[in-house]
């Protein structure tokens, strides 16, 4: 298959009408499938009513059929055709956060969407992207789109429109180059489903954020203990692995750099994952800075774009920084651990 490749700038007027969205909005109507930029990662759009575009998705990422979809809407008036209940806190979280990085799990009214896209469950993930290309082809194709991170199942998400062909070229119909994404990890994903509302995933709106607008909030206990079984099927799952082992390193930037060196004197090509500040003190064979630690959304913005580029760097092992658990850290961090596949080396 032929990737058709729709480059758009975000920042025109009248994106709706914009030769280039109309053109991918066809593509979605014919329940095919198109990556499109969002504020967090480029997703991979398809008809979420239809079980046709939503097998086309799972086979091009080549996705546990297990693992459920996010549904991505426009507009608050779409919510009702397909979720059988808003809670009223969940009234609250739309209304501070959408369009924004938080995606809403909701009880589902059941036989509208492709039950695929549900993987079958009783619930519903919904978020309202906030980003102008993302919401013009919404609007434009006027269908609610499930999308899941634009990757190839297991790997970094793509925070760009190279990184998308790099895993899907050839195997989708389409991706809107819309530039670079800025926040760069994915929403965070609540279940509004029980009283006191429960975090699934970490990302782009903080817990500090959650707990302001609507008191208590749980965190799922897969998240702090790894052996609870997660409520999101998506985080049992081996995720953002870069080709080479991935270890994270607690400790001084000595401690970082006796590992270094170890592993060189091994015979060993290795690749440290650090920030601006550290990135001309520390020594290996490639060394990258991912943001800065002082601004931890810049190691956010930067984090999935630096684990791609160890592949291109061909390094047999990876030592990583580690970030404050707190705040966007909080999604940094379950991320890195994710990638790492839970190995640390402490001091
Ligand atoms: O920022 C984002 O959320 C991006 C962009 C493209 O919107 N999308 C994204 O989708 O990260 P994906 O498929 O990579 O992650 C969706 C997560 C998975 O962990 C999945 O298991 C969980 O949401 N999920 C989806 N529906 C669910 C449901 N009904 N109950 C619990 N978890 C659900
Ligand atoms: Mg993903």
């Amino acid at each position: 298959m032929n990737t058709k490749v729709w480059k758009v700038d975000k920042s025109v007027d009248n994106l709706e009408s914009n030769p280039q969205v109309v053109d991918a909005a066809n593509f979605l109507r014919d329940n095919e499938v198109v990556a499109l930029p969002t504020e967090t990662v480029y997703g991979l759009g398809g008809n979420a009513e239809s079980d046709v575009a939503v097998a086309k998705i799972f086979a091009a990422k080549g996705r546990p059929s297990d693992n459920p979809l996010i549904i991505h809407i426009a507009d608050k008036k779409q919510l009702s055709t397909f979720v059988a209940e808003v809670p009223d806190k969940a009234e609250v979280l739309m209304e501070a956060f959408w369009p924004g990085p938080l995606t809403i799990i909701f009880k589902k009214k059941e036989g509208v969407l492709a039950e695929s896209a549900t993987a079958g469950l009783a619930t519903v993930a919904v978020r309202m992207p906030d980003h102008p290309v993302a919401l013009a082809l919404l609007k434009c194709c006027g269908l609610p789109i499930a999308a899941p991170s634009a990757n190839s199942s297991g790997k970094p998400s793509p925070t760009n429109a190279q990184h998308v062909l790099d895993d899907l070229n050839g195997k989708i119909a389409g991706v809107i180059d819309g530039g670079a994404t800025g926040i760069g990890v994915e929403s965070t994903v609540i279940d509004c489903t029980e009283a006191i509302p429960v975090i699934l995933r970490p990302g782009g709106v903080t817990k500090e954020q959650l707990k302001a607008v609507i008191g208590e909030v749980r965190v799922d206990a897969a998240l702090t203990d790894e052996a609870a079984r997660p409520k999101a099927p998506g985080m049992k799952y081996q995720h953002y692995a870069p080709n080479a082992p991935l270890y994270m390193v607690s400790g001084t930037t000595q401690f970082l750099q006796s590992l270094v060196e170890e592993k060189q004197t091994a015979g060993l090509r290795v690749g440290v994952l650090t920030t601006e500040e550290q990135v001309d003190v520390l020594e290996a064979d490639v060394v990258l800075a991912c943001g800065k630690r002082e601004e931890l959304e810049t190691v956010a913005t930067a984090l999935y774009d630096t684990l791609r580029k160890f592949n291109l760097k061909q390094v047999d092992i990876i030592f990583s920084e580690v970030f404050p658990n707190e705040g966007v850290g909080n999604a940094i961090m379950n991320r890195l651990q994710k990638a790492a596949g839970n190995k640390l080396i402490a001091e």
